[in-house]
C-alpha cells in the first residue's frame, strides 16, 4: 500500500480512537452513527435496505422514479450532481438519466475505497460525465474542487441521512450545503416522516436481526480496528421510537456488569447501561420546510408516497423566484 494511503489511514484511526474514547466517557455513552459504515457495515446496511420492514429505501426510490423528470428539468442542462454521502448508485443513475447532458458527478464520502468502487462502476455507464469523487466527512466543512460544469449544481442528500442529525445540526448542515452549492443550486433532500410507532419499531427491529447485526458491528469494528475486546454476546441491540423529539433511538445495552479494554484503557459498564449509537429523526413536512427556510432554502416542491411515509424535497436558494409547486401523493 502506498505510504500516503497508510498515513491517511493512521490519521483516520487516530480520529476514530479519539471519538470512541470521548463518546464512552460521557454519562450517557454514545458513538457516532457515521462509524457504522466500514465494509461489513456497508454490506449490512445494503441488506437493511432490502428488508420487508425497512420501507424508507424503496419508498424514496418510488418517489424519485415518479419525479425524476421534474428534478432533471429543474437542474437544467450541463448541471453537476453533488451527492452528500455516496453509495446509493441506483438513485444516482435515476437522476443522471433524467438530467440533460449532466456535466459532472461529485460524490462526497468519508469511505474512500467504497466510493471509488462505486464511481468506477458509474464511469463505465456514463462516459461523458466527469467523475469527481471527494473523500471528506460531509458533517464537517468542505470545499469542492473547481467544477467546469456550465450549468447549475444539483445537490443530492437521499435516504434520510439528514435524520441522523439533531434538528439544530440538520439546519447547520443545510446552511453549509447552501454555501457549498452556491446561488445557482437546487437541492434534493430525502427525509423520513413522523408516523405510527409500530411501523417504526418494526423497521428498526427487523425479524431477521439484520439491524441488530448492523448495530453490533460497531463494537466488532472497534475490536478490529482499535484492538478492543468487546464481547459481542454481552450486548444487545435496542431500538425504539420516542414521539416527543420525533426520533428513533438505537442503543447497545450491556447485558452484565463488565469492563472492556480499548487501546489500553478500561471502560466499565453497568448491567443495563447503554451506548447510544444513533438518532433517526422523523419530520412533519411543515417542520422540515421551516428548518430549510432557516438555513436559506425554500421548498420548490415536496413529494411523498400514497401512505405519506417518506418525503423528498426539492429546495432552491431562498429568494429565487416562485414558491412551492403542488405537493402530494405520487
Ligand atoms: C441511513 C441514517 C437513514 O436512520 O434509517 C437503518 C440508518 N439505522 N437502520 C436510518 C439505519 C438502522 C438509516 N439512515
Amino acid at each position: 500500500m502506498a505510504l500516503e494511503t497508510l498515513a491517511r489511514r493512521d490519521t483516520a484511526d487516530a480520529a476514530f480512537l479519539a471519538d470512541v474514547h470521548a463518546g464512552l466517557a460521557l454519562p450517557q455513552k454514545a458513538l457516532s452513527p457515521k462509524y457504522f459504515y466500514d465494509a461489513t457495515g456497508s454490506r449490512l446496511f445494503d441488506r437493511i435496505c432490502r428488508l420487508p420492514e425497512y420501507y424508507p429505501t424503496r419508498t424514496e426510490l418510488g418517489i424519485l422514479k415518479a419525479r425524476a423528470a421534474d428534478i432533471g428539468a429543474c437542474a437544467g442542462p450541463h448541471a453537476a450532481l453533488v451527492e452528500f454521502g455516496s453509495g446509493s448508485s441506483e438513485k444516482v443513475r435515476l437522476l443522471l438519466d433524467a438530467m440533460d447532458a449532466p456535466a459532472a458527478y461529485v460524490p462526497i464520502d468519508i469511505s474512500g475505497p467504497h466510493m471509488r468502487e462505486a464511481v468506477a462502476r458509474l464511469a463505465g455507464a456514463y462516459p461523458r460525465v466527469a467523475m469527481v469523487p471527494v473523500e471528506a466527512d460531509f458533517t464537517r466543512a468542505i470545499t469542492l474542487p473547481p467544477l467546469e460544469a456550465r450549468g447549475r449544481r444539483l445537490g443530492f442528500f437521499p435516504g434520510s441521512t439528514i435524520g441522523n442529525f439533531t434538528p439544530e445540526a440538520a439546519q447547520d448542515f443545510l446552511a453549509h450545503a447552501a454555501q457549498v452549492l452556491g446561488r445557482q443550486a437546487a437541492f434534493v433532500v430525502g427525509f423520513d416522516l413522523a408516523k405510527d410507532a409500530a411501523v417504526l419499531d418494526a423497521a428498526y427491529n427487523d425479524a431477521q436481526g439484520v439491524t441488530a447485526a448492523f448495530n453490533l458491528n460497531l463494537l466488532a469494528r472497534i475490536n478490529r480496528e482499535l484492538g478492543a475486546d468487546f464481547d459481542l454476546a454481552a450486548f444487545r441491540h435496542r431500538a425504539f421510537y420516542d414521539p416527543v423529539p420525533g426520533r428513533v433511538e438505537m442503543h447497545l445495552e450491556s447485558l452484565a456488569g463488565q469492563t472492556v479494554r480499548i487501546a489500553g484503557q478500561a471502560i466499565a459498564f453497568r448491567r443495563g447501561e447503554t451506548i447510544h449509537t444513533e438518532n433517526s429523526y422523523k419530520y412533519a413536512p411543515a417542520r422540515f420546510a421551516t428548518l430549510a427556510a432557516a438555513a436559506g432554502w425554500q421548498v420548490h416542491a415536496l413529494w411523498t408516497d400514497p401512505r405519506h411515509w417518506f418525503a423528498v424535497a426539492l429546495l432552491e436558494p431562498a429568494g429565487r423566484g416562485a414558491g412551492p409547486t403542488a405537493s402530494g401523493a405520487t
